[in-house]
């Protein structure tokens, strides 16, 4: 199709980007065909006011650290799993009566690209070399199951936590792909519902979009709270209306330790009629590059380790620690009528953050370009972007160690947040289920290993210990079950029993 007579040249001028037709000439058909369509639905007016807004917002907030502005987050509303153990079991028996009453729904973040991971397909179909080999997809639709389980013998009755999943045009074939190849891992097809996130073009620092190659636009998904604007354009505010849902458990794909639809975080949210709450860990050193939930001009925020200064991440309380100690991990509660209010008022009020690329792309002789250092930006909205909307929020603090362990990073020596990582986190929680059940290991010549390792035996690699979700959702499992399960000291346990010997070294 000609732009000119189709007007796509026209809206391209009046925009700005003409320079996304200068190689319509040398297109094959099909590349033209594509690159029309690509054109077509893309509202050139609007990206354009995304950049500008964009690229303000980072400007001011460049300048200005938001130290006297900050308050750490009040004790009223925090709640805590080492601080508050006597509510731990009212919270828990509160978030499975939601579960069994079919009001609480997971929703995952899965439309990020996983560049910094570095694999061709979709972050949730990774195996980070557990024994088993699951994938991340798989543990968590089986820790679903299990928890549908739970509420169901507690309340003698059936019950089902829809789960959303959120992909993007980049990832939305192949995650479908692989749920239908492994049958959905056990659950009903019926409650896995996939929906996509938009996508917006990469710019340059000019604003002008940049293109990847003669005839296609560098696009890239609009960041993890597109996921807004996606509840609303695909119809899953309706679907979860439908079902009854009050209750969404909000994660991301990366943490292998996430504890999805976690009944005590729901109960805690629910109880405290919380219309919005994030689960944090403990930020214990301040510099570490995580940002951190509390209140600014009266209102709750996340705010990155970049827009404070140092003195401000040091500061103590009287109990020795950090005062803006609350780590987000990317981990929510919403009510069904909050996340209505953000779709239909509040989420165009959003503004894109700023994040900038080395972002490959064809130059105007034709010549393919990777860039060395950042040439241009992507904009994205994050998830946390609406809890200034909460007029009730609450703040639930977990164990590091017991929850959060992402998957961000390739294997590298020393690397953070890699497979190995993953890995190790999960088993080491295995570990620690196994010898609280009043389990124990051996080793191959019988002796038994003792539960801290010490130092001595040179090495620093935890047992190597994998219960399935469909045995234990989170270390739940009566101790006489866990002891029979490990007459043979064990590796593995899963539904069909244990396997191998456990062993020191992964
Ligand atoms: P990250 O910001 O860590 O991005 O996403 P990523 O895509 O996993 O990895 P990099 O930065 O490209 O290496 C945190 C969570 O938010 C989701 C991701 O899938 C992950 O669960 N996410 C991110 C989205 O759903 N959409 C996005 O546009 C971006």
């Amino acid at each position: 199709m000609d732009p000119n007579s189709s007007g796509i040249s026209q809206r391209l001028a009046e925009a700005g980007q003409s320079h996304l037709l200068q190689f319509w000439d040398v297109l094959s058909p099909d590349e033209k065909a594509e690159l029309t369509l690509d054109l077509q639905g893309m509202d050139f007016k609007e990206i354009n006011g995304f950049f500008k807004s964009a690229m303000k917002m980072s400007s001011n907030s460049k300048d200005e650290k938001m130290d006297a502005r900050m308050e750490p987050v009040p004790r009223d509303v925090l709640g805590s799993v080492t601080r508050d153990r006597d509510s731990l079991r009212e919270w828990e028996a509160a978030g499975l009566l939601c579960i069994s009453q079919n009001k609480v729904a997971a929703l995952l973040l899965a439309g990020g690209q996983g560049t910094r991971l570095g694999v061709s397909y979709p972050k949730g179909m990774y195996d980070v070399g557990l024994p088993s080999h699951k994938t991340l997809f798989q543990i968590q639709a089986e820790r679903i199951l299990k928890l549908q389980e739970l509420a169901e013998k507690k309340h003698k009755t059936k019950c089902s936590i829809p789960w959303y999943i959120m992909t993007s045009g980049r990832t939305m074939e192949s995650t479908k792909e692989f749920f239908s190849h492994h049958n959905y891992f056990g659950l009903d097809q019926k409650n896995v519902v996939f929906f996509q996130q938009g996508m917006l073009p990469a710019m340059d620092y000019n604003g002008k979009i940049i293109l990847e190659n003669k005839g296609k636009l560098s696009m890239a998904p609009d960041g993890n709270g597109g996921l807004y604007r996606a509840l609303g354009g695909q119809g899953i505010l309706e679907d979860m209306q439908q079902r009854g849902i009050e209750c969404i458990h909000v994660y991301c794909v990366d943490n292998i330790l996430v504890k999805v639809a976690d009944p005590s975080f729901i109960g805690f949210c629910v109880q405290k009629r919380a219309y919005c709450g994030a689960k944090v860990v403990e930020k214990t050193n301040p510099t570490e590059a995580v940002g951190v939930v509390c209140k600014v001009d009266g209102h709750y925020q996340v705010v990155e380790y970049s827009e404070i200064t140092l003195a401000t991440a040091e500061k103590r309380s009287s109990d020795g620690r950090l005062m803006f100690n609350a780590g987000n991990v990317a981990n929510h509660f919403f009510s069904f009528s909050f996340l209505k209010d953000i779709v239909e008022k509040y989420e165009p009020k959003l503004q894109h953050h700023v994040a900038q690329k080395k972002i490959p792309y064809v130059n105007e002789k034709g010549q393919m370009i990777k860039p060395d250092k950042p040439n241009g930006i992507k904009m994205e909205k994050f998830v946390f972007d609406i809890f200034q909307f909460a007029n009730k929020f609450v703040v639930y603090e977990v164990l590091r160690e017991d929850e959060f362990s992402p998957l961000k990073n390739a294997d590298s020596q020393d690397g953070k947040d890699t497979p190995t990582t993953a890995r190790h986190a999960l088993m080491s929680l295995h570990h620690r289920w196994v010898l609280n059940a009043g389990g124990h290991f051996i080793d191959e010549n019988g002796r038994r290993v003792p539960a801290i390792p010490s130092l001595k035996d040179g090495t620093d690699l935890p047992i190597k210990c994998e219960i399935s979700p469909l045995v234990s959702y989170g270390g739940e499992v009566r101790a006489s079950e866990m002891l029979m399960r490990l007459k043979d000291p064990t590796l593995m346990i899963d539904e069909s029993g244990v396997h191998e010997l456990v062993k020191n070294g992964v």
